[in-house]
Protein backbone atom coordinates (compact mmCIF):
# COMPACT_ATOMS: atom_id res chain seq x y z
CA UNK A 1 0.00 0.00 0.00
CA UNK A 2 1.10 3.43 -0.69
CA UNK A 3 1.73 6.10 1.79
CA UNK A 4 -1.66 8.14 0.60
CA UNK A 5 -3.62 4.02 1.03
CA UNK A 6 -3.15 5.46 5.04
CA UNK A 7 -4.36 8.66 4.63
CA UNK A 8 -6.56 10.00 7.44
CA UNK A 9 -6.18 6.50 9.51
CA UNK A 10 -2.91 7.46 11.60
CA UNK A 11 -3.00 5.81 14.79
CA UNK A 12 -5.35 3.10 13.97
CA UNK A 13 -4.32 -0.48 14.51
CA UNK A 14 -2.64 -2.01 11.17
CA UNK A 15 -3.68 -5.27 9.28
CA UNK A 16 -1.25 -7.11 6.64
CA UNK A 17 -2.56 -9.92 4.75
CA UNK A 18 -0.09 -12.55 3.51
CA UNK A 19 -1.40 -14.37 0.77
CA UNK A 20 -0.74 -17.66 -1.37
CA UNK A 21 -2.65 -19.51 -4.56
CA UNK A 22 -4.51 -18.00 -7.71
CA UNK A 23 -5.96 -14.49 -8.40
CA UNK A 24 -9.16 -15.32 -6.89
CA UNK A 25 -7.36 -15.51 -3.64
CA UNK A 26 -5.37 -12.30 -4.41
CA UNK A 27 -8.69 -11.17 -5.28
CA UNK A 28 -10.36 -12.63 -2.03
CA UNK A 29 -7.41 -10.41 0.34
CA UNK A 30 -8.09 -7.54 -1.75
CA UNK A 31 -11.91 -7.92 -0.42
CA UNK A 32 -11.13 -8.61 2.90
CA UNK A 33 -8.72 -5.55 3.28
CA UNK A 34 -11.48 -3.12 1.74
CA UNK A 35 -13.83 -4.61 4.63
CA UNK A 36 -10.83 -4.22 7.26
CA UNK A 37 -10.21 -0.61 5.92
CA UNK A 38 -14.36 0.06 6.77
CA UNK A 39 -13.79 -1.22 10.28
CA UNK A 40 -11.32 1.24 10.90
CA UNK A 41 -8.38 -0.42 10.18
CA UNK A 42 -5.14 0.87 8.45
CA UNK A 43 -3.60 -1.38 5.59
CA UNK A 44 0.63 -2.16 6.02
CA UNK A 45 2.73 -3.35 3.48
CA UNK A 46 4.78 -4.80 6.74
CA UNK A 47 4.05 -7.51 8.81
CA UNK A 48 5.91 -6.85 11.82
CA UNK A 49 4.11 -2.96 11.95
CA UNK A 50 1.06 -5.09 12.03
CA UNK A 51 -1.24 -5.76 14.88
CA UNK A 52 -3.86 -8.27 13.09
CA UNK A 53 -2.16 -10.41 10.53
CA UNK A 54 -4.73 -12.86 7.77
CA UNK A 55 -3.35 -15.36 6.12
CA UNK A 56 -4.81 -16.20 3.34
CA UNK A 57 -4.76 -20.06 2.40
CA UNK A 58 -4.44 -22.19 -1.05
CA UNK A 59 -4.67 -25.94 -0.80
CA UNK A 60 -4.60 -26.88 -4.82
CA UNK A 61 -0.91 -28.67 -4.02
CA UNK A 62 0.43 -30.18 -0.64
CA UNK A 63 3.21 -27.65 -0.91
CA UNK A 64 0.62 -24.64 -0.65
CA UNK A 65 -0.81 -26.27 2.04
CA UNK A 66 1.77 -27.02 3.98
CA UNK A 67 3.08 -23.34 3.96
CA UNK A 68 0.27 -22.36 6.52
CA UNK A 69 1.64 -24.60 9.10
CA UNK A 70 4.83 -23.60 8.21
CA UNK A 71 3.60 -19.91 8.65
CA UNK A 72 2.23 -20.76 11.77
CA UNK A 73 4.90 -22.06 13.53
CA UNK A 74 6.76 -18.32 13.10
CA UNK A 75 3.62 -16.29 13.49
CA UNK A 76 3.47 -17.40 17.13
CA UNK A 77 6.75 -15.77 17.93
CA UNK A 78 5.27 -12.78 15.86
CA UNK A 79 2.14 -12.56 18.33
CA UNK A 80 4.27 -13.31 21.30
CA UNK A 81 6.25 -10.22 20.40
CA UNK A 82 3.53 -7.59 21.19
CA UNK A 83 1.02 -8.44 23.71
CA UNK A 84 -2.71 -7.44 21.76
CA UNK A 85 -2.05 -8.74 18.14
CA UNK A 86 -4.38 -11.04 16.67
CA UNK A 87 -3.96 -13.65 13.84
CA UNK A 88 -6.28 -14.83 11.31
CA UNK A 89 -6.58 -17.87 8.92
CA UNK A 90 -8.48 -17.59 5.59
CA UNK A 91 -8.99 -19.09 2.79
CA UNK A 92 -9.17 -22.61 1.18
CA UNK A 93 -7.48 -24.43 3.90
CA UNK A 94 -9.52 -22.48 6.40
CA UNK A 95 -12.48 -23.66 4.68
CA UNK A 96 -10.76 -27.52 4.52
CA UNK A 97 -9.89 -27.56 8.10
CA UNK A 98 -11.49 -25.50 9.89
CA UNK A 99 -11.71 -26.29 13.46
CA UNK A 100 -8.93 -28.19 13.03
CA UNK A 101 -6.87 -25.11 13.03
CA UNK A 102 -7.99 -23.79 15.87
CA UNK A 103 -7.76 -27.16 17.94
CA UNK A 104 -3.98 -27.41 16.61
CA UNK A 105 -3.21 -23.90 16.74
CA UNK A 106 -3.81 -21.99 20.22
CA UNK A 107 -2.07 -18.83 18.30
CA UNK A 108 -5.31 -18.61 15.75
CA UNK A 109 -7.79 -15.99 16.47
CA UNK A 110 -10.50 -17.04 14.09
CA UNK A 111 -10.69 -19.04 10.86
CA UNK A 112 -12.80 -17.80 7.90
CA UNK A 113 -13.48 -19.79 5.31
CA UNK A 114 -14.11 -18.70 1.37
CA UNK A 115 -18.20 -18.15 1.39
CA UNK A 116 -17.77 -15.80 4.60
CA UNK A 117 -15.10 -12.73 3.43
CA UNK A 118 -17.99 -10.34 4.63
CA UNK A 119 -17.92 -11.78 8.16
CA UNK A 120 -13.67 -11.09 8.88
CA UNK A 121 -14.39 -7.50 10.73
CA UNK A 122 -17.09 -9.63 12.85
CA UNK A 123 -14.64 -12.25 13.59
CA UNK A 124 -11.69 -9.83 14.48
CA UNK A 125 -14.39 -8.16 16.49
CA UNK A 126 -15.31 -10.85 18.60
CA UNK A 127 -11.04 -11.75 19.04
CA UNK A 128 -10.83 -8.83 20.58
CA UNK A 129 -13.43 -9.52 22.85
CA UNK A 130 -11.17 -12.59 23.83
CA UNK A 131 -13.43 -14.99 21.64
CA UNK A 132 -12.14 -17.39 18.74
CA UNK A 133 -13.92 -18.52 16.47
CA UNK A 134 -14.69 -20.00 12.96
CA UNK A 135 -17.04 -19.59 10.28
CA UNK A 136 -16.86 -22.15 7.21
CA UNK A 137 -20.71 -22.65 6.16
CA UNK A 138 -21.54 -22.90 2.55
CA UNK A 139 -23.22 -19.63 1.26
CA UNK A 140 -25.53 -20.81 -1.26
CA UNK A 141 -26.84 -17.07 -2.09
CA UNK A 142 -25.54 -14.58 -4.27
CA UNK A 143 -25.64 -12.00 -0.93
CA UNK A 144 -21.64 -13.51 -1.13
CA UNK A 145 -21.34 -11.30 -4.08
CA UNK A 146 -22.14 -8.28 -2.15
CA UNK A 147 -19.39 -6.41 -0.57
CA UNK A 148 -18.97 -2.55 -0.16
CA UNK A 149 -17.39 -0.13 -2.44
CA UNK A 150 -13.82 0.57 -2.70
CA UNK A 151 -12.66 2.62 0.90
CA UNK A 152 -11.12 6.01 -0.48
CA UNK A 153 -8.50 5.58 2.03
CA UNK A 154 -7.28 2.44 0.14
CA UNK A 155 -5.11 2.69 -2.78
CA UNK A 156 -5.68 0.65 -6.22
CA UNK A 157 -2.80 -1.91 -5.79
CA UNK A 158 -2.99 -2.66 -9.11
CA UNK A 159 -3.17 0.90 -11.15
CA UNK A 160 -5.54 1.06 -14.14
CA UNK A 161 -6.49 -2.71 -13.48
CA UNK A 162 -8.90 -4.57 -11.35
CA UNK A 163 -10.60 -8.13 -10.77
CA UNK A 164 -14.04 -8.56 -10.95
CA UNK A 165 -15.58 -11.32 -9.73
CA UNK A 166 -18.40 -13.03 -12.07
CA UNK A 167 -19.31 -16.42 -10.22
CA UNK A 168 -17.41 -18.72 -7.70
CA UNK A 169 -17.30 -22.16 -7.44
CA UNK A 170 -16.91 -25.44 -9.19
CA UNK A 171 -19.50 -28.07 -10.24
CA UNK A 172 -16.99 -30.27 -12.47
CA UNK A 173 -15.43 -32.37 -9.66
CA UNK A 174 -11.98 -33.05 -12.03
CA UNK A 175 -10.41 -36.42 -9.94
CA UNK A 176 -7.61 -33.95 -9.06
CA UNK A 177 -8.84 -30.86 -8.04
CA UNK A 178 -9.81 -30.28 -4.57
CA UNK A 179 -11.63 -26.47 -5.54
CA UNK A 180 -15.00 -28.26 -5.73
CA UNK A 181 -14.32 -29.00 -1.99
CA UNK A 182 -12.66 -25.49 -0.65
CA UNK A 183 -15.17 -22.98 -3.14
CA UNK A 184 -18.54 -24.95 -3.04
CA UNK A 185 -21.08 -25.29 -5.55
CA UNK A 186 -21.04 -22.69 -8.72
CA UNK A 187 -22.97 -19.44 -7.67
CA UNK A 188 -22.89 -16.62 -10.92
CA UNK A 189 -23.11 -13.33 -10.00
CA UNK A 190 -25.95 -10.85 -11.68
CA UNK A 191 -25.21 -9.47 -14.83
CA UNK A 192 -26.56 -5.81 -12.87
CA UNK A 193 -24.46 -6.29 -10.22
CA UNK A 194 -21.57 -6.86 -12.71
CA UNK A 195 -21.80 -3.85 -14.98
CA UNK A 196 -22.45 -1.69 -11.86
CA UNK A 197 -19.13 -2.73 -10.51
CA UNK A 198 -17.31 -2.55 -13.95
CA UNK A 199 -19.09 1.02 -14.36
CA UNK A 200 -17.55 2.29 -11.18
CA UNK A 201 -14.16 1.24 -11.65
CA UNK A 202 -14.40 3.12 -15.23
CA UNK A 203 -15.39 5.58 -13.43
CA UNK A 204 -12.57 5.33 -11.24
CA UNK A 205 -9.54 5.18 -14.29
CA UNK A 206 -10.13 1.67 -14.39
CA UNK A 207 -9.37 0.35 -18.02
CA UNK A 208 -8.45 -3.42 -17.77
CA UNK A 209 -10.55 -5.62 -15.68
CA UNK A 210 -10.34 -9.44 -15.33
CA UNK A 211 -13.02 -11.57 -14.99
CA UNK A 212 -12.52 -14.18 -12.06
CA UNK A 213 -14.67 -17.71 -11.79
CA UNK A 214 -13.06 -21.27 -11.02
CA UNK A 215 -14.92 -21.89 -14.17
CA UNK A 216 -15.35 -18.30 -15.10
CA UNK A 217 -17.38 -19.30 -18.66
CA UNK A 218 -19.58 -21.49 -17.13
CA UNK A 219 -20.64 -18.06 -16.22
CA UNK A 220 -25.09 -18.21 -15.43
CA UNK A 221 -25.31 -21.83 -16.49
CA UNK A 222 -27.63 -23.23 -14.04
CA UNK A 223 -29.38 -20.18 -13.73
CA UNK A 224 -30.19 -20.21 -17.76
CA UNK A 225 -31.10 -23.70 -17.83
CA UNK A 226 -33.38 -23.10 -15.02
CA UNK A 227 -35.00 -20.15 -16.96
CA UNK A 228 -34.42 -17.68 -14.53
CA UNK A 229 -32.68 -15.44 -16.52
CA UNK A 230 -35.34 -13.02 -16.73
CA UNK A 231 -36.14 -12.86 -13.20
CA UNK A 232 -32.04 -12.70 -11.94
CA UNK A 233 -30.71 -11.00 -14.44
CA UNK A 234 -28.41 -13.47 -15.33
CA UNK A 235 -26.87 -13.92 -19.31
CA UNK A 236 -24.68 -15.76 -20.89
CA UNK A 237 -21.20 -15.66 -20.65
CA UNK A 238 -21.02 -14.25 -24.05
CA UNK A 239 -23.40 -11.87 -23.40
CA UNK A 240 -21.82 -10.10 -20.37
CA UNK A 241 -18.77 -10.43 -21.80
CA UNK A 242 -21.02 -7.82 -24.75
CA UNK A 243 -22.15 -5.83 -22.33
CA UNK A 244 -19.18 -5.06 -20.88
CA UNK A 245 -17.25 -4.46 -23.76
CA UNK A 246 -20.40 -1.30 -24.27
CA UNK A 247 -19.07 -0.04 -21.18
CA UNK A 248 -17.19 3.67 -21.87
CA UNK A 249 -13.38 3.43 -20.58
CA UNK A 250 -12.90 -0.53 -20.48
CA UNK A 251 -10.43 -1.18 -22.63
CA UNK A 252 -9.31 -4.55 -22.18
CA UNK A 253 -11.19 -7.56 -20.44
CA UNK A 254 -9.90 -10.61 -19.76
CA UNK A 255 -11.62 -13.97 -18.02
CA UNK A 256 -9.91 -16.85 -16.09
CA UNK A 257 -9.92 -19.60 -15.98
CA UNK A 258 -11.79 -21.17 -18.26
CA UNK A 259 -12.79 -24.35 -18.54
CA UNK A 260 -12.55 -26.02 -22.57
CA UNK A 261 -16.08 -27.49 -22.65
CA UNK A 262 -17.77 -24.13 -22.09
CA UNK A 263 -16.54 -22.14 -25.04
CA UNK A 264 -19.76 -22.26 -27.13
CA UNK A 265 -20.04 -20.73 -30.43
CA UNK A 266 -20.88 -17.24 -29.38
CA UNK A 267 -17.64 -16.98 -27.07
CA UNK A 268 -15.55 -18.33 -29.80
CA UNK A 269 -17.31 -15.76 -32.12
CA UNK A 270 -17.02 -12.70 -29.22
CA UNK A 271 -13.43 -13.13 -29.35
CA UNK A 272 -13.68 -12.22 -33.26
CA UNK A 273 -16.46 -9.23 -32.67
CA UNK A 274 -15.65 -7.62 -29.44
CA UNK A 275 -12.81 -5.17 -29.53
CA UNK A 276 -11.52 -5.02 -26.29
CA UNK A 277 -11.46 -8.34 -25.11
CA UNK A 278 -7.97 -9.56 -25.29
CA UNK A 279 -6.63 -11.47 -27.92
CA UNK A 280 -5.34 -14.02 -25.11
CA UNK A 281 -7.26 -16.76 -23.58
CA UNK A 282 -5.39 -18.77 -20.94
CA UNK A 283 -6.87 -22.23 -21.41
CA UNK A 284 -6.16 -24.75 -18.93
CA UNK A 285 -6.01 -28.27 -20.62
CA UNK A 286 -4.11 -30.47 -17.65
CA UNK A 287 -2.92 -33.25 -19.99
CA UNK A 288 -2.36 -34.16 -23.87
CA UNK A 289 -3.33 -37.61 -23.50
CA UNK A 290 -6.92 -38.74 -23.87
CA UNK A 291 -6.72 -41.69 -21.58
CA UNK A 292 -5.43 -39.94 -18.76
CA UNK A 293 -8.06 -36.74 -19.55
CA UNK A 294 -10.82 -39.28 -19.32
CA UNK A 295 -9.32 -40.36 -15.86
CA UNK A 296 -8.96 -36.64 -15.10
CA UNK A 297 -13.14 -36.60 -15.43
CA UNK A 298 -11.97 -33.45 -18.16
CA UNK A 299 -14.83 -33.99 -20.87
CA UNK A 300 -12.64 -33.45 -23.48
CA UNK A 301 -10.09 -35.15 -26.07
CA UNK A 302 -6.95 -33.94 -27.08
CA UNK A 303 -8.10 -33.64 -30.29
CA UNK A 304 -11.37 -31.49 -28.95
CA UNK A 305 -8.72 -29.10 -27.52
CA UNK A 306 -6.94 -28.97 -31.08
CA UNK A 307 -10.20 -27.80 -32.84
CA UNK A 308 -11.14 -25.46 -29.97
CA UNK A 309 -7.84 -23.65 -30.61
CA UNK A 310 -8.18 -23.86 -34.29
CA UNK A 311 -11.80 -22.30 -33.94
CA UNK A 312 -10.41 -19.59 -31.85
CA UNK A 313 -7.66 -18.52 -33.88
CA UNK A 314 -10.01 -18.17 -36.89
CA UNK A 315 -12.04 -15.88 -34.99
CA UNK A 316 -8.90 -13.80 -33.65
CA UNK A 317 -5.42 -14.46 -35.38
CA UNK A 318 -3.74 -12.72 -33.45
CA UNK A 319 -4.45 -14.99 -29.98
CA UNK A 320 -2.12 -15.87 -27.70
CA UNK A 321 -2.95 -19.03 -26.01
CA UNK A 322 -1.48 -20.27 -22.24
CA UNK A 323 -2.39 -23.48 -19.98
CA UNK A 324 -2.25 -25.25 -17.25
CA UNK A 325 -0.32 -28.66 -17.46
CA UNK A 326 -0.37 -31.80 -15.08
CA UNK A 327 2.37 -34.28 -14.88
CA UNK A 328 2.56 -37.86 -13.34
CA UNK A 329 -1.40 -37.74 -12.59
CA UNK A 330 -1.62 -41.92 -11.60
CA UNK A 331 -1.37 -43.87 -14.10
CA UNK A 332 0.24 -41.59 -16.96
CA UNK A 333 2.75 -43.64 -19.12
CA UNK A 334 5.62 -42.43 -21.22
CA UNK A 335 3.39 -42.33 -24.26
CA UNK A 336 0.63 -40.44 -22.34
CA UNK A 337 3.50 -37.87 -21.22
CA UNK A 338 4.70 -37.68 -24.97
CA UNK A 339 0.73 -36.76 -26.33
CA UNK A 340 0.77 -33.82 -23.69
CA UNK A 341 4.68 -32.62 -25.33
CA UNK A 342 2.61 -32.86 -28.61
CA UNK A 343 -0.44 -31.02 -27.45
CA UNK A 344 1.68 -28.22 -26.17
CA UNK A 345 2.95 -27.97 -29.88
CA UNK A 346 -0.01 -28.49 -31.87
CA UNK A 347 -1.97 -25.45 -29.62
CA UNK A 348 1.63 -23.60 -29.96
CA UNK A 349 0.87 -22.53 -26.17
CA UNK A 350 2.88 -19.24 -26.05
CA UNK A 351 3.55 -20.03 -22.03
CA UNK A 352 2.36 -22.25 -19.56
CA UNK A 353 2.26 -23.55 -15.86
CA UNK A 354 2.67 -26.90 -15.25
CA UNK A 355 2.73 -28.92 -11.78
CA UNK A 356 3.69 -32.50 -10.71
CA UNK A 357 0.36 -34.31 -9.68
CA UNK A 358 -0.47 -33.77 -5.84
CA UNK A 359 -2.47 -36.03 -4.44
CA UNK A 360 -5.02 -34.10 -2.32
CA UNK A 361 -7.14 -36.14 0.44
CA UNK A 362 -11.04 -36.69 -0.33
CA UNK A 363 -10.37 -36.27 -4.17
CA UNK A 364 -11.13 -39.20 -6.54
CA UNK A 365 -7.94 -39.49 -8.21
CA UNK A 366 -6.30 -39.63 -4.39
CA UNK A 367 -7.51 -43.09 -4.04
CA UNK A 368 -5.63 -44.15 -6.97
CA UNK A 369 -2.46 -46.89 -5.88
CA UNK A 370 -0.82 -46.38 -9.16
CA UNK A 371 0.89 -43.01 -8.74
CA UNK A 372 4.07 -42.17 -10.87
CA UNK A 373 7.20 -42.48 -8.91
CA UNK A 374 8.34 -38.47 -7.82
CA UNK A 375 11.86 -38.92 -9.94
CA UNK A 376 9.77 -40.21 -13.09
CA UNK A 377 7.28 -37.09 -12.27
CA UNK A 378 9.91 -34.95 -11.78
CA UNK A 379 12.11 -35.76 -15.22
CA UNK A 380 8.39 -34.97 -16.99
CA UNK A 381 8.01 -31.71 -15.56
CA UNK A 382 12.12 -30.73 -16.56
CA UNK A 383 11.23 -32.19 -20.03
CA UNK A 384 7.62 -30.23 -20.28
CA UNK A 385 9.12 -27.01 -19.10
CA UNK A 386 12.21 -27.09 -21.32
CA UNK A 387 10.19 -27.70 -24.25
CA UNK A 388 8.06 -24.65 -23.49
CA UNK A 389 10.77 -22.23 -22.57
CA UNK A 390 11.72 -23.25 -26.68
CA UNK A 391 8.09 -22.31 -27.74
CA UNK A 392 8.06 -18.93 -25.50
CA UNK A 393 11.14 -17.99 -26.96
CA UNK A 394 10.36 -18.43 -30.47
CA UNK A 395 7.16 -16.90 -29.97
CA UNK A 396 8.71 -13.65 -28.20
CA UNK A 397 11.75 -13.43 -30.38
CA UNK A 398 8.76 -13.50 -33.40
CA UNK A 399 7.46 -10.33 -31.88
CA UNK A 400 10.55 -8.53 -32.03
CA UNK A 401 10.35 -5.74 -34.40
CA UNK A 402 6.64 -4.95 -33.66
CA UNK A 403 4.93 -2.55 -31.53
CA UNK A 404 2.58 -3.15 -28.75
CA UNK A 405 0.32 -1.47 -26.47
CA UNK A 406 1.64 -1.64 -23.11
CA UNK A 407 -0.16 -1.02 -19.77
CA UNK A 408 2.15 -0.24 -17.03
CA UNK A 409 2.12 -2.59 -13.89
CA UNK A 410 4.92 -1.41 -11.68
CA UNK A 411 8.54 -2.55 -11.15
CA UNK A 412 10.17 -5.03 -12.96
CA UNK A 413 11.23 -8.26 -10.59
CA UNK A 414 15.11 -6.39 -10.35
CA UNK A 415 13.26 -3.33 -9.31
CA UNK A 416 15.18 -1.34 -11.34
CA UNK A 417 12.56 -1.11 -14.55
CA UNK A 418 9.28 -0.19 -15.59
CA UNK A 419 7.20 -3.61 -16.29
CA UNK A 420 3.58 -4.30 -17.83
CA UNK A 421 1.63 -6.64 -20.01
CA UNK A 422 0.67 -6.29 -23.52
CA UNK A 423 -3.32 -7.30 -24.74
CA UNK A 424 -1.85 -10.32 -25.39
CA UNK A 425 -0.50 -10.88 -21.98
CA UNK A 426 2.93 -10.69 -22.66
CA UNK A 427 5.57 -9.13 -19.53
CA UNK A 428 7.13 -6.30 -21.41
CA UNK A 429 9.85 -4.77 -19.21
CA UNK A 430 10.63 -1.18 -20.31
CA UNK A 431 13.39 0.92 -21.68
CA UNK A 432 13.15 5.07 -22.21
CA UNK A 433 12.26 6.43 -25.67
CA UNK A 434 15.41 5.39 -27.67
CA UNK A 435 16.02 9.69 -28.97
CA UNK A 436 14.36 11.27 -25.73
CA UNK A 437 16.68 13.99 -25.01
CA UNK A 438 15.96 15.28 -21.13
CA UNK A 439 12.29 15.24 -20.47
CA UNK A 440 10.69 18.66 -19.98
CA UNK A 441 9.02 19.07 -16.54
CA UNK A 442 5.42 18.89 -17.51
CA UNK A 443 5.92 15.63 -19.17
CA UNK A 444 6.25 13.29 -16.58
CA UNK A 445 7.53 9.82 -17.65
CA UNK A 446 4.90 6.69 -17.87
CA UNK A 447 3.25 4.97 -14.26
CA UNK A 448 1.29 2.03 -13.68
CA UNK A 449 -1.81 2.38 -14.74
CA UNK A 450 -0.69 4.11 -17.92
CA UNK A 451 -0.91 2.66 -21.31
CA UNK A 452 2.52 3.35 -23.66
CA UNK A 453 3.42 1.90 -26.99
CA UNK A 454 6.39 0.59 -27.12
CA UNK A 455 8.67 -1.43 -30.00
CA UNK A 456 10.22 -4.99 -28.58
CA UNK A 457 13.61 -4.86 -29.40
CA UNK A 458 14.46 -8.26 -27.18
CA UNK A 459 13.29 -11.50 -26.48
CA UNK A 460 14.12 -13.23 -22.94
CA UNK A 461 12.44 -16.37 -22.31
CA UNK A 462 10.47 -14.74 -19.13
CA UNK A 463 9.73 -11.28 -20.95
CA UNK A 464 10.28 -8.84 -23.96
CA UNK A 465 12.42 -5.90 -24.13
CA UNK A 466 9.85 -3.17 -24.90
CA UNK A 467 11.56 0.63 -25.88
CA UNK A 468 8.99 3.41 -24.97
CA UNK A 469 8.08 5.15 -28.11
CA UNK A 470 9.11 8.78 -27.96
CA UNK A 471 6.70 11.41 -26.31
CA UNK A 472 5.61 12.95 -29.76
CA UNK A 473 4.67 9.32 -31.52
CA UNK A 474 3.26 8.36 -28.56
CA UNK A 475 0.88 11.59 -28.78
CA UNK A 476 0.20 11.12 -32.18
CA UNK A 477 -0.32 7.98 -31.60
CA UNK A 478 -2.97 8.26 -29.22
CA UNK A 479 -4.74 11.01 -30.92
CA UNK A 480 -5.26 8.67 -33.64
CA UNK A 481 -6.73 5.72 -31.59
CA UNK A 482 -8.91 8.16 -29.76
CA UNK A 483 -10.36 9.58 -33.14
CA UNK A 484 -11.01 5.48 -33.01
CA UNK A 485 -8.33 4.32 -35.53
CA UNK A 486 -7.41 1.13 -35.20
CA UNK A 487 -3.37 1.15 -34.84
CA UNK A 488 -2.07 -1.73 -35.94
CA UNK A 489 0.96 -3.61 -34.53
N1 LIG B 1 -2.01 -31.54 -8.37
C1 LIG B 1 -1.29 -30.78 -9.24
N2 LIG B 1 -1.79 -29.72 -9.87
C2 LIG B 1 -3.08 -29.41 -9.65
N3 LIG B 1 -3.85 -28.42 -10.14
C3 LIG B 1 -5.07 -28.52 -9.58
N4 LIG B 1 -5.12 -29.56 -8.74
C4 LIG B 1 -3.88 -30.12 -8.76
C5 LIG B 1 -3.31 -31.26 -8.11
N5 LIG B 1 -4.00 -32.01 -7.27
C6 LIG B 1 -3.39 -27.47 -11.14
C7 LIG B 1 -4.23 -27.54 -12.41
C8 LIG B 1 -5.06 -26.30 -12.32
C9 LIG B 1 -4.12 -25.36 -11.62
C10 LIG B 1 -4.76 -24.17 -11.00
O1 LIG B 1 -3.52 -26.16 -10.63
O2 LIG B 1 -3.36 -27.49 -13.51
O3 LIG B 1 -5.46 -25.80 -13.58
FE1 LIG C 1 -10.73 -27.89 -10.33
FE2 LIG C 1 -11.70 -28.99 -12.58
FE3 LIG C 1 -13.15 -27.18 -11.20
FE4 LIG C 1 -10.97 -26.38 -12.55
S1 LIG C 1 -12.83 -27.29 -13.47
S2 LIG C 1 -11.55 -25.80 -10.46
S3 LIG C 1 -9.60 -28.15 -12.29
S4 LIG C 1 -12.56 -29.23 -10.49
Amino acid sequence: MSEDSQAGLEGSRRFHIRTYGCQMNVHDSQKIANLLAHAGFAASDDGEAADLLVVNTCSIREKAENRLYTDLGLLREWKARRPGRLLGVAGCVAQQEGDEILRRFAEVDFVCGTHNLRLVPALVAAAERGRRSLRTDEDPTRARFELPERHPGLSNPTPGRAFVTVMEGCDMFCSFCIVPTTRGREVSRSADSILEEVRGLADAGVVEVTLLGQTVNAYGRHDLRRGRADAEGTTSFAALLAALDAVPGIERIRYTSPHPIFFDEALVEAHAALPSLCPHVHLPVQSGSDAVLAAMRRRYTADAVRELVGRLRAARPDLALTTDLIVGFPGETDADFRATLELVRDADFVDSYSFKYSPRPGTAAAERSDRVPPELAQERLEALQEQQRGQTLAAHRARVGGRAEVLVEGTSRRGDQLSGRDPQHRLFNLTAPAESGPRPAAEPGPRPGDRVWVRAVEATPRSLIGEIEAPRLQRSLRRADEQGHHVRL
